[in-house]
């Protein structure tokens, strides 16, 4: 089953409407010509009006950071799915470590939010991952796979539904790497259980991106591990110059 690989930018919090608008001209240029992988970049809330528009008529998706699962109401600095996709995103980063970490986010908010996105036609990418403590206690498989049941709970598994990612907290922004080999161990037994709850179909459509400092240097090898499909990218995201190098890295 070959699935088309995906690399995604997380800007995070980076980034003016000036500056966002030359990185995404940057990287459109850059992969004109690039052919099998599918491109994401998930800039700041305030930049999504202005990408979209510069990524007109290109195929690369655009990906808010967060939502709320209600469409409007009295919910003070939020943003519902139905607005994201009136502005043109795409896809949704949902459940990243940093919003689970500093903002409180459980594993049952994540499904609430990914499935307000589906019912908006707006693909999630949920995160997952396991911190260094739960690595070093021997835990990794059994947290992500904990995080990933109660993640979808609720949620449509479906190859165009639905992306997940693998970040292990440890590796996020650090500069640490896990090993191909570690990654590629994490996310089979997370498509295992895929396959398992959800059918073949479903564990075999469904992309799992690898997160935590991916880079022009690391990209091929984490890549051509057969249950990693693709990246998901923050620190090496803000610059064309490196997340296109890791774009043509994707592409097998
Ligand atoms: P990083 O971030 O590439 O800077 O480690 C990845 C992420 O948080 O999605």
């Amino acid at each position: 089953m070959s699935r088309t690989p995906l690399v995604a930018g997380n800007w995070k919090l980076n980034k003016t409407v000036a500056e966002a608008t030359e990185l995404v001209e940057g990287i459109r240029a850059g992969t004109k010509d690039l052919e099998g992988v599918d491109l994401v970049v998930a800039p700041v809330a305030t930049a999504l009006h202005p990408v979209a528009a510069a990524l007109k008529g290109a195929p690369i998706g655009l990906a808010a950071q967060n939502c709320y699962p209600e469409d409007t109401g009295a919910f003070t600095g939020e943003l519902s799915p139905l607005l994201l996709a009136d502005v043109g995103c795409t896809h949704c980063i949902v459940g990243h470590s940093e919003r689970r970490q500093l903002f409180g986010e459980t594993d049952a908010g994540v499904a609430a939010k990914a499935q307000a996105l589906q019912a908006h036609a707006l693909v999630p990418i949920v995160c997952l991952g396991e911190t260094l403590e739960q690595r070093e206690a021997g835990d990794t498989l059994k947290v992500c796979l904990g995080q990933l049941d109660a993640s979808l709970d609720g949620v449509t598994v479906d190859g165009d539904r639905l992306i997940l990612a693998y970040e292990p907290v440890w590796a996020i922004g650090t500069g640490k790497t896990a090993s191909p080999a570690d990654a590629q161990e994490v996310h089979h037994a997370l498509r295992e259980r895929l396959r398992e709850k959800h059918g073949a179909a479903a564990a075999d459509a469904v992309r799992i991106l690898y997160g935590g400092s991916v880079k022009p240097a690391n990209a091929a090898e984490l890549l051509s591990q057969p249950d990693i499909d693709g990246a998901l990218v923050g620190g090496a995201s803000l610059k064309a110059e490196t997340f296109v190098p890791i774009a043509e890295a994707a592409v097998h």
